[in-house]
């Protein structure tokens, strides 16, 4: 038997893991609740709790499960539950199947029933709806809330076609689906009106938004126009979807940041074959020259799988070449995980798990190094800063620098753009004071 439930929510708390998407969904589906009566609750108990998941590596499901357990009250009682996201897009009825303790599943692109599941599972029933509609989500959410952080992001394009052997996106988020121009000047509107001072476009393949023959980098130039924003960003992009004219904007777009999200996964030509990624180290390299022509000071960003089946020591130094060539401002760095149903985790020639384990280990270690170098150069000089929270001490708020290094500043209040003095950097973030001003 399952613990009791109350079937009538009051209350909702909703927990996203995994990338800035689900960070984005995990909002929406807030306002959507919130439109419905619900109210957010502020402490850990919640009449419905909502899992919005990610599916991208490791025993996602396992974890998904074990959260569930931990959502039974002392009293044995517990919240009405969803599961959300790309594990209940992957695992689907599964959840059903396994657990008694879950009452809905709903996958990305069908959140927006989640009111109607709700009302099912308040029946007793249990819901799940993994359809992928033609008819968009986007069309039948509530606005955008009336206040939001300085912040905020905003969903362009959803899903993916490269089908890297490696990943389940291309499964949990569907096929590349980009949102109408209007709907996101739109939204971009109401998130400025809202409180937002920077935007950061989201899609699995941002670059590759595209709607009535207009381009990401014309979506950029319009934007630009809204006078109360101040910063847009993208991510996350696709070496092959790197058009000259958003390389160009990097160049012509003084609201657009200095920052460049561009994942590589290796410095091995035959790992990219065989990772079907379509692009080469080189031809790689080749784009971020272009890139640094049009913004000398871009800071470039990456993404890295250390062991993927078949990956041998000359293939890993070809990695550490490839980041020692790029010189990254951050990177992000994986051991790969075979995913369920994806080409690679039947491939052969899987790498040992201690292997990997020195491989990551060596990989971060230079990132490290390139992540200090990148931070230490800011040292002594003034920068502008979007004060985004509250920091740990009083008076202490903390920040983005256009290159997106987090900032800890020692005034102002969040939503200000502040000039600050940077004095101190670490590997992830940097110490800055704002400078009194003298003149009048
Ligand atoms: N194993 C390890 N890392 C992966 N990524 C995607 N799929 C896998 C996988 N199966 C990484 C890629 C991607 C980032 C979001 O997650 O580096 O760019
Ligand atoms: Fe995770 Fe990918 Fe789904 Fe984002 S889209 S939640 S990274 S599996």
């Amino acid at each position: 038997m399952g613990a009791p439930v109350n079937r009538s929510p009051k209350t909702f708390r909703v927990k996203s893991f995994g990338c800035q998407m689900n960070v984005y969904d995990g909002e929406r589906m807030a306002e959507l609740l919130g439109a419905q009566g619900l109210s957010p609750a502020k402490g850990e108990d919640a009449d419905l709790v909502v899992l919005n998941t990610c599916h991208i590596r490791e025993k996602a499901a396992e974890k998904v499960y074990s959260d569930i357990g931990r959502l039974r009250r002392e009293d044995g009682t517990r919240p009405l539950v969803a599961v959300a996201g790309c594990v209940a897009q992957a695992e689907g009825a599964e959840i059903h199947r396994r657990t008694k303790d879950v009452d809905i599943v709903v996958g990305p692109q069908a959140y927006h029933r989640l009111p109607e599941l709700v009302a099912e599972a308040a029946r007793g029933k249990r819901a799940l709806d993994t359809d992928m509609p033609a008819a968009s989500k986007f069309d039948v959410l509530p606005s955008r809330a009336k206040t939001v952080r300085p912040s905020a992001y905003l969903t362009v394009q959803e899903g993916c076609d490269k089908f890297c052997t490696y990943c389940v996106v291309p499964y949990t988020r569907g096929a590349e689906v980009s949102r109408p121009w209007s709907a996101i000047v739109d939204e971009a509107k109401a998130l400025v009106d809202a409180g937002a001072r920077e935007i950061t476009l989201l899609g699995q393949n941002v670059n590759a938004w595209e709607h009535d023959g207009r381009y990401l980098h014309d979506l950029i130039e319009e934007l630009a126009k809204l006078p109360r924003l101040a910063r847009i960003r993208y991510t996350t992009s696709h070496p092959n979807d790197m058009r000259d004219g958003l390389i160009a904007a990097h160049r012509d777009i003084p609201k657009l940041m200095p920052f460049l999200h561009l994942p590589v996964q290796s410095g091995s030509d035959r790992i990219l074959k065989a990772m079907n990624r379509s692009h080469s180290a080189n031809s790689y390299l080749a784009i971020l020259d272009r890139v640094r022509e049009a913004r000398p000071d871009i800071a470039i960003s990456g993404d890295y799988i250390v062991g993927f089946p078949g990956e041998t020591d000359q293939d890993f130094e070809a990695t550490l070449q490839m980041v020692r060539r790029i010189g990254h401002s951050m990177a992000f760095s994986f051991k790969y995980s075979p995913r369920p149903g994806t080409p690679a985790a039947s491939m052969p020639d899987q790498v040992a798990r201690e292997v990997m384990d020195e491989r990551l280990q060596r990989l971060q270690a230079l990132i490290v190094e390139q992540q200090i170098a990148f931070n230490q150069r800011l040292v002594g000089r003034r920068t502008e800063v979007l004060l985004e929270r509250p920091g740990k001490y009083p008076g202490q708020l903390i920040g983005k620098s256009p290159w997106l290094q987090s900032i800890v500043a020692d005034g102002g209040a969040v939503g200000d753009l502040v000039e600050v003095d940077i004095v101190a950097a670490g590997p992830n973030s940097l110490t800055g004071v704002i400078p009194e001003i003298l003149a009048a």
